[in-house]
């Protein structure tokens, strides 16, 4: 898969800063408003009961803020944070050995909690419930279980896939979350907060216009701000203003909507080479080579939310104001759709590729 600029998942080159960009505190955390007013008053509660936090699961698409939130939730709770992850954990000794290492209220995170396998994902049940491990000594008939008293933690599940969770799993957590996609609003604080970091200026135009092409996400909008700065320290006087954001998004191949190379190659395919679909998604992930995970948790969520695809049964379908936003025919087979009974003859239905 070729590398995304727009891709929201953590890439190599940050490690030390997209830590330093990290909020620590319930407060520094711009946006979900809702979820911070809850887990405030949640935490507060816990605290004066001193007691553990009941177990929190956040979801929703990459990059919106769920590992720091973990994190967040730890710092305020004045605990340690336990990291972790569902692929990490291969068998129930290794989940075993993670949490009798707890200390009392510590946080335990694990991340892509929905591909934990099925042995471990039953260890996890009475720790999260009892706060205990049930453990076999000895096999056949002199086998006998004794149970581990554990200390009290808090389990913060995060997944971009809470279809995909069990539901003896979903239902042990007293916390259930979706993360949305940030207003430009908030993402322009995002960007002014962590442009303050990295000691960058930037002027409130900026801001904003970077802002509008982050597809509503802070890991996106803090990788757009790195790349713009350096456009504005060669080409410029190292001022993000308006002017330069607007510039080197274009020359980043970002358009007015945030949508990217890749996203563009989605839409296209959908449109040109299938019609305006409907289509399966490991046909349309195999057409443009990308994988079915990636279209899934990365691309299609933001096109959904822009209203420029649809899920359906059949397959993915493109909308008309995707085909719009494209400056694309629209298909036959969605005129079709919309008006039955109408004429076609105004617009220039597509023709496959092929
Ligand atoms: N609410 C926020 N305010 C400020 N910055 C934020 C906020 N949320 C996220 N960020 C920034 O975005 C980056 C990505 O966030 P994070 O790693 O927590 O996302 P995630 O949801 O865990 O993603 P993934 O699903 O890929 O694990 C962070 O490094 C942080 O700098
Ligand atoms: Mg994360």
């Amino acid at each position: 898969m070729e590398e995304r600029l727009l891709s929201s998942t953590p890439q190599q080159e940050e490690g030390e800063a997209e830590r330093s960009l990290r909020p620590r505190a319930l407060q520094e955390y711009i946006g979900q408003e809702k979820l911070k007013a809850n887990l405030s008053i949640f935490i507060e509660a816990a605290l004066r009961r001193r007691e553990a936090l009941d177990h929190v699961l956040l979801y929703g698409p990459p990059g919106l803020g769920k590992t720091t939130l973990a994190q967040i939730i730890a710092n305020e709770l004045k605990v340690q944070l336990k990291i972790t992850s569902g692929p990490a954990i291969e068998r129930p000794g290794d989940l075993a050995a993670i949490l009798t290492n707890l200390q009392p209220m510590d946080v335990l995170f694990i991340d892509e909690i929905h591909r934990l396998n099925r042995s471990v994902e039953e260890v996890l049940y009475p720790a999260m419930e009892d706060f205990g491990l049930d453990i076999v000594i000895g096999k056949g008939p002199s086998a006998r279980s004794i149970r581990i008293d554990l200390p009290r933690f808090t389990l913060v599940g995060a997944t971009t896939r809470a279809g995909m969770l069990t539901s003896p799993l979903r239902d042990r957590f007293g916390v259930i979350h979706r993360l949305e996609y940030y207003q430009p609003e908030e993402l322009e604080l995002i960007i002014t907060r962590a442009a303050t970091i990295l000691a960058v200026a930037i002027e409130p135009a900026g801001a904003k216009a970077i802002a509008l092409r982050a597809r509503g996400t802070p890991r996106i909008a803090n990788r757009l701000l790195k790349r713009v700065r350096d456009y504005a320290q060669v080409l410029s006087n190292g001022i993000i203003t308006e002017q330069i954001a607007q510039d080197s998004l274009a020359r980043l191949e970002v358009d007015p909507l945030g949508l990217d190379h890749t996203d563009r190659r989605y839409l296209e395919a959908l449109i040109q080479k299938f019609g305006g679909g409907p289509v399966g998604v490991e046909t349309l992930a195999a057409s443009i080579s990308e994988s079915v995970d990636t279209l899934e948790d990365v691309i299609e969520p933001y096109l959904m939310q822009q209203g420029f695809i649809n899920r359906t049964p059949r397959g993915r379908m493109v909308t008309i104001s995707a085909c719009q936003h494209m400056k694309m025919a629209v298909p036959q087979s969605l005129l079709a759709l919309l008006e039955p009974a109408a004429s076609t003859e105004s617009m220039q239905p597509t023709l496959p590729l092929e």
